[in-house]
């Protein structure tokens, strides 16, 4: 039996999967990854920065101008691009088998544009809108108007400065999102798909690790090998788009 065939037989036997995705997936829309080849991270700003300290929380607070700067040029990749045929078929996965769910770890929206139910889509590190201001709450969703208009966006009621609800560097992951992951964690997966992410973080590892633990199946799908290649039941070494529309095609028998 085939890699692909053993990782589609797996699946077709679970009833609860956990699809966790980050840049890679997007990668294949055109987006950049953070990491690795080409990364977003691999560089310094134009001021000299580490992205990671322009893109962070207290950076917003100090100089919304240059935080706003790499907001705006990340906004506008997610908007000149669109979910590719991994997101489709994550989505018909999820259609296919009630109990799958998707913990994201990225900010395009593309799950939901694909089609994945949002009532089981975990997005971890928010979405670029709708915008809401810091001083008085109010929201404003016409993103696009926004990045074509002076930075940072101003409040059209109070004049403070809009955000998108996204979790910037050093600051803390949406509660209702971490308090889904962890409801779900409790109920336990029987298998776990990794796709397109370095496992930065200990609430991406975590779940992988633990259904490893409870016995369940755990696949990565990624080109490259990360932390995660050495723990998981089988690597399937490719690009996503590749890769999953491959497993669905076995899956689901066409
Ligand atoms: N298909 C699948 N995987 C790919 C592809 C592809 N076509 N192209 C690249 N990759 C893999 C890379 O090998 C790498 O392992 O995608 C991964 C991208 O890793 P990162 O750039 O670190 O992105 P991610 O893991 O999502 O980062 C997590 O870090 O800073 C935060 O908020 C940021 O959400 C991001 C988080």
């Amino acid at each position: 039996m085939s890699d692909i065939q053993r990782v589609a037989a797996a699946i077709k036997a679970a009833e609860r999967i956990l699809v966790i995705t980050g840049a890679g997936l997007s990668a294949d829309s055109g987006l950049p990854t953070y990491r690795g080849l080409g990364g977003l991270y691999n560089g310094v700003t134009e001021e000299g920065l580490p992205i990671e300290e322009a893109l962070s929380g207290p950076m917003l607070r100090r100089n919304p101008a240059l935080c706003w700067k790499y907001l705006a040029q990340l906004g506008r990749a997610c908007l000149g691009a669109r979910p590719n045929a991994g997101h489709e078929a994550i989505a018909q996965l999820q259609q296919l088998k009630p109990e799958c769910w998707v913990l994201t770890q990225n900010i395009d929206g593309y799950h939901r544009q694909a089609g994945s139910p949002p009532e089981r889509l975990i997005e971890i590190h928010g979405e670029l809108s709708p915008l809401f201001c810091q001083s008085c709450g109010a929201e404003s969703s016409d993103l696009v108007r926004h990045l074509a208009g002076e930075m940072p966006p101003k409040c059209h009621d109070c004049g403070g400065i809009l955000r998108p609800p996204v979790v910037l560097f050093e600051e803390m992951l949406p509660e209702q999102a971490i308090d889904s992951l962890y409801a779900e964690l409790r109920k336990g997966f029987d298998a776990v798909i990794s796709v397109g992410t370095t496992a930065s973080f200990p609430y991406i590892i975590e779940p992988v690790i633990r259904t490893r633990h409870a016995g369940g199946f755990t696949v990565e799908i990624n080109p490259a090998l990360t932390d995660l290649s050495p723990v998981v039941d089988v690597h399937l070494r490719g690009k996503a788009l590749d890769v999953l529309q491959g497993l669905l095609s076995h899956i689901s028998g066409d």
